[in-house]
């Protein structure tokens, strides 16, 4: 189990993380958050050493082995804004990926919800919110990182797509303080998105630890099969995906609306369809 006078060691937040429950199975943090969520404090979090159901985006399996690894949600209570759970997707990735940078532990965000070190995946967020009467009753903030498995505990199936933190610098790495930092950093950036109303702070670190921008990627429209390759040129203030798309012309891609394929696929290279455009 986590240590959690560890993580209040190293915490200072008032409300995130200050209340827990932990379990050693469980099937998925996010599934029991969502079931708590009503009568729980805002900030309260849901950890596990394994989960036997974890899920990913878009109905995918989040492969989740015992003891190295982080799996953990954050149950908050946001006002009813329908961009509520984008926004806090950024906000998760801004505060992991600083979080990591703090250890020392040079990462990316791929727009909107991977972190990514040498181009695999080590993070992995899922937002789910719960309704009352149509309106957002709570969100939970889903955050599965690959802390301390071996080269062995990856499955053959995604060997090529993800790595932890422990093949990349070859040292444990303490879970506890790793996610007190995380819990520090989100517990910042939220606060100025209740009080301030913006995310802008949050989105510097999405931009400027960004996997993407200025490089060619490919977006699916979830649900199709269509593939387009466009190039990532910027992200807005709201967070969208500036692109610039196959007609040479700027386009907003909305977070939810298409995945983003093919990392490491088209980076940095000139492709047929660059050199037609020519921008
Ligand atoms: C993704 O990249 O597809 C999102 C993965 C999110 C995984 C985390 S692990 C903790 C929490 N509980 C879940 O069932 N999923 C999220």
């Amino acid at each position: 189990m986590y240590n959690y006078n560890k993580i209040m060691d190293n915490l200072v937040t008032k409300y995130i993380g200050q209340t827990f429950v932990q379990y050693e199975e469980i099937d998925s943090t996010n599934t029991k958050a969502k079931h708590i969520s009503n009568n729980c404090p805002e900030g309260m979090v849901v950890l596990a050493e394994r989960q036997i159901a974890g899920k990913g985006r878009l109905g995918r399996t989040w492969i989740s082995p015992k003891g190295k690894n982080i799996y953990m949600s954050i149950i908050l209570k946001p006002n009813s804004d329908p961009q509520s759970a984008v926004k806090l997707t950024h906000i998760a990735a801004a505060a992991v990926s600083e979080s990591l940078e703090e250890f020392n532990v040079e990462n990316k965000i791929k727009w909107p919800n991977d972190i990514l070190i040498n181009g695999k995946k080590v993070c992995g967020i899922l937002c789910e919110m719960t309704l009352r009467k149509k309106e957002i009753n709570s969100i939970v903030v889903g955050i599965g990182i690959n802390v301390n498995m071996a080269e062995s505990d990856i499955e053959e199936e995604i060997k090529d797509k993800a790595v932890s933190i422990k093949i990349i610098t070859n040292e444990e790495t303490e879970r506890e303080k790793l996610i007190a930092y995380i819990f520090n950093n989100f517990e910042k950036y939220y606060n100025k998105l209740k009080e301030k109303n913006t995310i802008d702070d949050a989105l510097e670190v999405c931009k400027k630890n960004s996997a993407i921008i200025n490089k060619y990627v490919e977006i699916n429209k979830i649900g199709r099969k269509t593939i387009r390759k466009v190039k990532v040129l910027d992200i807005t203030e709201n967070g969208e995906l500036l692109i610039l798309n196959e007609e040479g012309e700027e386009e907003i891609v909305i977070s939810g609306e298409v995945s983003v394929r093919g990392e490491g696929i088209y980076w940095d290279k000139k492709t047929l369809w660059d050199n037609e455009i020519r921008r």
